[in-house]
């Protein structure tokens, strides 16, 4: 059975008149453009007028997954928009005078070069890792910028294979060493790239499954996250 798209509003954080999240991360190909995508399409259909600015456009290198992805959508809430990390000020400042609620900002892997100015104009970064040795690894820079900058970040374990929960919880416990990571995990899913395909998101792709429900968790971990930090 298809169930009806879930659109109960999900609020921002108290205080916050928009969010800027950022993806970001030391590491290439760790999941950073798949969620910017479902998280953005979460987003908008629980209300929040949402843009995600890919960064991940220059030259050969660029990736555009967001901008590709875009192409096979109708057009719809959800604004996806190209924008330089170098001068992602402007953009922010464009998107809140466009009344923009959520503002999500990918990026490109290994990208460290102008992260930092974009970190401290966020208000959280997100650093998709996934349960491995090399992965664990591969997040030591990206803890680095985090630890020169007041804005709040963490891990967010992803493409977690279900068959191994013991696992996953032996790196939750590795990662929280070395700094924050949510409560919240995003499985390694076909769905994910199934809905991609389709210029869809989870939320649309498959209303009411797992992969919805996931990235509804994950934006409540977010900003539960940047409250918690507010008290702390
Ligand atoms: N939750 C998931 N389940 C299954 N596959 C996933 C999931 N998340 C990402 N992938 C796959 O992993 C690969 C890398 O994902 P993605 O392109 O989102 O990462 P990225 O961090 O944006 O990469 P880059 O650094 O190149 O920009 C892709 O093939 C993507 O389809
Ligand atoms: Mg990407």
């Amino acid at each position: 059975m298809r169930y009806p798209l879930n659109r109960e509003p999900i609020p921002l954080p108290p205080r916050y008149k928009r969010f800027v999240l950022l993806m970001g991360a030391s590491k290439g190909g760790t999941g950073k453009s798949t969620l910017a995508v479902n998280l953005g399409v979460t987003a908008s259909l629980g209300g929040l007028k949402t843009i995600i600015f890919d960064t991940d456009v220059d030259g050969d290198t660029g990736q555009e997954s967001c901008m590709r992805w875009a192409k096979n959508r109708s057009p719809g809430d959800l604004v996806v928009r190209r924008a330089s990390l170098a001068r992602i000020g402007e953009a922010i400042r464009w998107a809140e005078q466009n009344g923009f609620d959520l503002i999500i900002i990918d990026t490109a892997g290994r990208d460290m070069a102008g992260m930092k100015h974009a970190l401290d104009l966020a208000d959280f970064m997100l650093t998709p890792s996934q349960p491995s040795p090399l992965d664990l690894q591969a997040t030591a820079p990206i803890r680095r910028l985090w630890s020169v900058s007041q804005t709040p970040a963490s891990i967010a374990l992803t493409q977690v294979i279900r068959e191994t929960l013991p696992r996953t919880r032996y790196y939750v416990d590795r990662y929280a060493e070395q700094g924050a990571v949510l409560p919240a995990f995003v499985g390694r899913r076909v769905q994910y790239l199934d809905a991609m395909e389709q210029g869809l998101g989870v939320s649309e792709y498959l209303p009411g499954d797992v992969g919805d429900k996931e990235m509804r968790r994950l934006l409540a971990a977010i900003f539960a996250e940047v409250q918690k930090r507010q008290v702390a």
